[in-house]
């Protein structure tokens, strides 16, 4: 097995200024390798997305952040209207890519605000402007996944053992994760976590990528099946689940990686806090609940083939391979936040979340 840096040295989505290019780690190349490609393309990077060589909710929003402003820079036209049309049209393209994080239409939404916010003014204004806005997406990920360590840090103690699904660690974000944040910084406190990665069929982003940042990171992780965290939690070995999201619905219903509903139940049958870590930019306000959050479905051949040396299904049998799933605001303990910790009702506390951010702004703003 190859030796790894430490995965914090390496940024897992950037813009390079000097080729303005879209840098990303090919995560579909983990953990065998460590492959850095750059990305000019709109086709390239709306792939990037679609075959999950960027993903993760919040890497997913930055990529596409700098994928807009690479193609506005591409735009040939003085005429406001004709910008903007095809500014959109580049925007509708990469948000075509994936429909259930929120992050990726909510970040190309605050790029189509700056250009919407300067009607009027001259292209090369409009793509500087382009410009600071995905890089202050950029930026404002790291914080927020600090400030959400932190919160969450404060949910467990030296020495827990804490059961993670998927990925939402520094490779699905820009640095630190979600769920993993509370492990990053534990770990600067010394905390001694025992981390344990569920698997997550089919894509194995736990197995390949959680496992692989954590370990490079230093920290003790094992990994299981994704039907092994039941037994897991009856052993009383863990202490807490962390979880990312890519969408979280009013009343707390949560989108995220398929089998974290199964954990959740897992989790309430034995009395294991169950924490969402969410940004609020993955937060949407906009959907009551779980039943409106859109699922991809994605190929079957993720199941049945992909990473076998031949096919493990016969051939002709369906599959059924839903990307995400809904876990109930009602197996949920609590939703971090990078304004706080949310508890149920979470109509109410999520709320109060967005009027905290709403209010943290605006002193910013004065501050400026
Ligand atoms: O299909 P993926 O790998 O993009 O799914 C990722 C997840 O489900 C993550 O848990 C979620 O995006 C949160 S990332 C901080």
């Amino acid at each position: 097995m190859p030796q790894y840096d430490n995965i914090l040295n390496y940024d897992t989505v950037a813009l390079d200024e000097k080729n303005h290019a879209l840098v990303i780690i090919d995560q579909t190349k983990l953990p065998n390798h460590i492959e850095i490609i750059s990305l000019t393309e709109q086709k390239d990077i709306w792939e990037a997305i679609y075959l999950l060589k960027v993903r993760g909710a919040p890497a997913i929003g930055v990529a596409a952040a700098i994928g807009v402003y690479l193609a506005a820079r591409q735009i040939k036209t003085e005429d406001y209207e004709s910008f903007y049309k095809e500014f959109k049209k580049a925007s509708d393209y990469l948000n075509s890519s994936r429909p259930t994080a929120v992050n990726l239409s909510w970040a190309l939404n605050r790029m189509e605000q700056v250009v919407l916010t300067r009607k009027g003014s001259p292209a090369a204004d409009i793509i500087e402007a382009l410009h600071a806005e995905a890089i202050a997406i950029r930026e404002e990920d790291i914080e927020v996944c600090r400030a959400i360590g932190k919160n969450g840090l404060a949910l467990v103690k030296p020495g827990d053992g804490l059961l993670t699904h998927c990925n939402a660690g520094q490779l699905a974000t820009v640095r630190y994760g979600t769920a993993t944040a509370p492990m990053y910084l534990g770990q600067e406190e010394g905390y001694n976590f025992k981390i344990y990665c569920d698997e997550t069929r089919p894509l194995l982003q736990g197995a390949r990528l959680t496992s692989f940042e954590l370990n490079s990171a230093g920290m003790d992780v094992t990994v299981l099946c994704d039907n092994m965290s039941a037994s897991l939690m009856r052993t009383g070995k863990i202490n807490a689940v962390f979880v990312g999201c890519d969408r979280v619905a009013r009343n707390g219903d949560t989108a995220n990686k398929i089998g974290t509903s199964m954990a959740a139940l897992a989790a309430k049958r034995y009395g294991v806090p169950f924490y969402v870590c969410a940004p609020t930019s993955t937060i949407d306000m906009s959907i009551a609940d779980g039943e409106g959050i859109v699922i991809e479905q994605r190929k079957g051949e993720e199941v049945t083939s992909m990473w076998y040396e031949k096919p493990m299904v016969p051939e002709g049998v369906k599959v059924y391979n839903p990307a995400f799933d809904v876990t109930d605001a009602d197996l949920i303990t609590g939703i971090v936040t990078e304004f706080g910790v949310a508890y149920p009702p979470y109509e109410d506390s999520l709320a109060r979340i967005f009027l905290k951010k709403e209010v943290h702004g605006k002193v910013m703003e004065l501050l400026k």
